[in-house]
């Protein structure tokens, strides 16, 4: 499964990262050329989520399960693919919900943030896959900069946890009560 992984990779890599670089000139940029391209981003955004699957599931396959939750590296591996992939489907529900219009409005700016985020955790997944291959690279030196050393994992006590899950239901909850007429 280690080959397929390596070429499924590429699929998230290229395409999330190619609609990261739209989603930014978008944001600041706004003539007729650019606004062509960006009608791209629903079609990469799809592809690179579903790619970005498709990877995760291969990934899951190379190393015993027992093997990936007891080592620090693939722990991390596997949070980072798994919050990655949460960012990016954000995005996506974001861009096909808003449709064009959401850049002329406030709206875009929720949708940069978690584009950043998902781009900063797509290039530790890639990282962290190549580091579990024997292959370290100089991007994890800007991560031990921010504070964190990728050979080491955390973890969350149960009530942080709990309190994450109470906020992600507020917020849920906050969402479904809004009246968009208000916007
Ligand atoms: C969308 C999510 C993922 C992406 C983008 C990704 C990306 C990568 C990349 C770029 C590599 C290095 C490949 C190379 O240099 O040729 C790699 C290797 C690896 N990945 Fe992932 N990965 C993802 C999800 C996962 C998951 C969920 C697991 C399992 C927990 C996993 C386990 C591994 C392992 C064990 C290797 C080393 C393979 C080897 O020794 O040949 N990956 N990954």
């Amino acid at each position: 499964m280690a080959p397929i992984h390596h070429l499924m990779a590429h699929f998230p890599v290229a395409l999330l990262f190619l609609a990261l670089l739209i989603i930014l000139i978008r944001a600041f940029f706004d003539t007729p050329a650019i606004r062509r391209i960006e009608g791209v981003l629903p079609l990469l955004l799809i592809l690179g989520v579903a790619g970005g699957m498709a990877t995760f599931v291969t990934g899951l396959f190379i190393w015993p399960n027992e093997a990936i939750t007891s080592s620090p590296m693939g722990r991390n591996k596997l949070l980072m693919a798994a919050w990655m992939l949460a960012a990016w489907s954000v995005v996506t529900l974001l861009r096909l919900r808003g449709g064009p219009a959401l850049w002329g409005q406030e709206g875009r700016w929720p949708l940069v943030l978690m584009s950043l985020i998902g781009g900063v955790l797509l290039a530790t997944t890639g990282t962290l896959g190549g580091y579990l291959l024997g292959s370290p690279s100089r991007f994890s030196d800007g991560l031990r900069a921010m504070g964190w050393d990728v050979y080491h994992t955390y973890f969350a006590p149960n009530w942080a946890l709990g309190v994450a899950v109470v906020l992600a239901l507020v917020i849920i909850g906050i969402g479904f009560t809004r009246n968009p007429t208000n916007n």
